[in-house]
């Protein structure tokens, strides 16, 4: 999978659609299903080589339309490429549910079926319609139309074998005899463009986080790297990175930059996925320093997913895009790491000073010591470096910014992120 497929950039009504989070969360995971049916190994490699899986397994409504091994060696044999195979493959998934029964009840003896080829937009005007015909005898035939609406002619064509599993109305596999085709789903298709993850989190209620992370080129530039091999990013909320703001100021620049790369995962994951496989996972912030873990625990508490990082409790609140490779979930707080901030039951006794402080912040959060929000950060960099000492610290820039962390920092955290300025 040199060059994996996906599809092009959605249009933001399906985006709208996919924020409905709780519309989302469903049982079937296709790729386990037809594991059970070795007769459809090769269509069920192909399924998840061209990432059309996490497609299907993201929809509420849909029949897959499988071919048995026999019947994918014409197709292969056609040594189409990835993105190619993949849009022809999705002529094979209806968003419509299609059982046998309403195959043989349908009226006036033929209907015209959406395909993903044709609803997810990658099919050219009017063509990835499936033209579903009753015959009288029972004989159900399938066959793709081409762009003026007309079923193709087809050298062989395909016609229904019979019912694989039926989970009426979301779910419902059939084996049909041939692969459908069309010479618009057999057009040349390039991978398309990937997702652009800081416009996209821009236009999508991220807004803040987008520019802090636009704002750090080596950060984006790892975020994009990474969309192609797969890449779910947790994105905190405007309301959130306000909040989190005077103490993002504080750190230094090689501190903001794991925070950033703390909220990506380099791995692709539907929230199905999230919520099936709970526990550690590692960010594009692990590799970077030795002994740095920079990981968190996935928790599904049964309604919602949250993320906890011995810091902090951030819940996923929305979907941004879910579109293998690429997953962007929005959540409630920022991620603080362990390894930047101390969890308030964990932090060492604090030195005198750093007490009066911190108990002071907790009911009034601008300390004196802290320079307000528009303050430039090399300012309140320099302010820090400086503090470190009264901390009890080396006075090495990192050993400040643990401090800073330690101290009146981790004794804020609860206090600064319930509130919303
Ligand atoms: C089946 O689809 C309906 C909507 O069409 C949805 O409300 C329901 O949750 C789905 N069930 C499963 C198990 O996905
Ligand atoms: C589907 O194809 C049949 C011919 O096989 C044709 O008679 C019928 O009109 C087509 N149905 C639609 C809805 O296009
Ligand atoms: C993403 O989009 C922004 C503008 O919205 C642009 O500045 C940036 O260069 C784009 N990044 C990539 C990797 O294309
Ligand atoms: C679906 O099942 C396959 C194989 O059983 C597994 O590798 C994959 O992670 C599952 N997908 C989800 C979203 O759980
Ligand atoms: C996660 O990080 C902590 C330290 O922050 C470490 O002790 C733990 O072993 C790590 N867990 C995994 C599974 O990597
Ligand atoms: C799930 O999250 C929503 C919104 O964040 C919240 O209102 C709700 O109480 C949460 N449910 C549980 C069981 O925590
Ligand atoms: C920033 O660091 C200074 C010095 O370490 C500290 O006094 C201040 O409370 C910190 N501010 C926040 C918001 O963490």
């Amino acid at each position: 999978m040199a060059n994996p497929a996906n599809l092009p950039f959605l249009p933001p009504l399906l985006f709208l659609l996919a924020a409905a989070l709780p519309a989302l969360i469903h049982a079937f995971n296709i790729t386990s299903i037809l594991a059970t049916h070795p007769d459809f190994s090769t269509f069920n490699h192909y399924l998840t080589a061209t990432r059309l899986a996490s497609e299907i397994n993201r929809r509420q409504t849909i029949t897959v339309l499988a071919i048995d091994n026999s019947g994918m060696a014409p197709l292969l044999a056609k040594h189409l490429s990835l993105p190619t195979l993949r849009n022809v493959l999705s002529l094979h998934v209806l968003v419509d549910y299609y059982g046998a029964k309403k195959l043989h009840q349908i009226t006036h003896g033929s209907a015209l079926a959406s395909s993903l080829f044709q609803a997810t937009g990658a099919a050219p005007g009017t063509s990835g319609f499936v033209n579903i015909t009753d015959h009288r005898g029972g004989l159900v035939s399938f066959a793709a139309t081409n762009s003026d609406d007309s079923a193709i002619p087809s050298p062989s064509p395909s016609s229904f074998v019979k019912s694989i599993k039926e989970q009426p109305y979301n779910l419902s596999i059939i084996q049909i005899s041939d692969p459908l085709s069309s010479p618009e789903a057999e057009a040349p298709a390039s991978a398309p463009a990937p997702v652009n993850i800081t416009d996209l989190m821009n236009r999508k209620g991220c807004a803040l986080f987008s520019a802090l992370l636009a704002a750090d080129p080596d950060s984006s530039k790892i975020y994009a790297d990474s969309a192609d091999g797969g890449l779910t990013v947790f994105c905190p909320s405007d309301a959130a990175v306000k909040t989190f703001m005077p103490k993002y100021k504080n750190l230094t620049a090689a501190g903001k930059s794991s925070v950033l790369l703390y909220h990506g995962y380099p791995v692709y994951t539907s929230l199905q996925g999230l919520k099936s496989n709970n526990g550690v996972i590692t960010t594009l912030a692990t590799d970077r320093g030795a002994s740095k873990n920079y990981n968190f625990t996935v928790q599904d508490d049964g309604e919602n997913v949250t993320l906890e990082t011995g810091v902090t409790t951030a819940a996923i609140t929305s979907t941004l895009i879910d579109q293998d490779p690429v997953a962007v979930y929005g959540i409630d707080k920022v991620l603080e790491p362990r390894e930047l901030f101390k969890p308030e039951e964990d932090a060492p006794a604090p030195a005198p000073a750093a007490h009066k402080k911190g108990k002071k912040a907790t009911t009034e959060p601008p300390t004196p010591g802290d320079a307000p929000d528009e303050a430039p950060a090399d300012q309140v960099a320099d302010d820090n470096a400086a503090a470190g000492g009264k901390f009890g610290f080396a006075g090495a820039v990192a050993a400040a910014m643990a401090a800073a962390a330690a101290g009146v920092g981790a004794l804020l955290t609860n206090q600064l992120i319930k509130m919303s300025f």
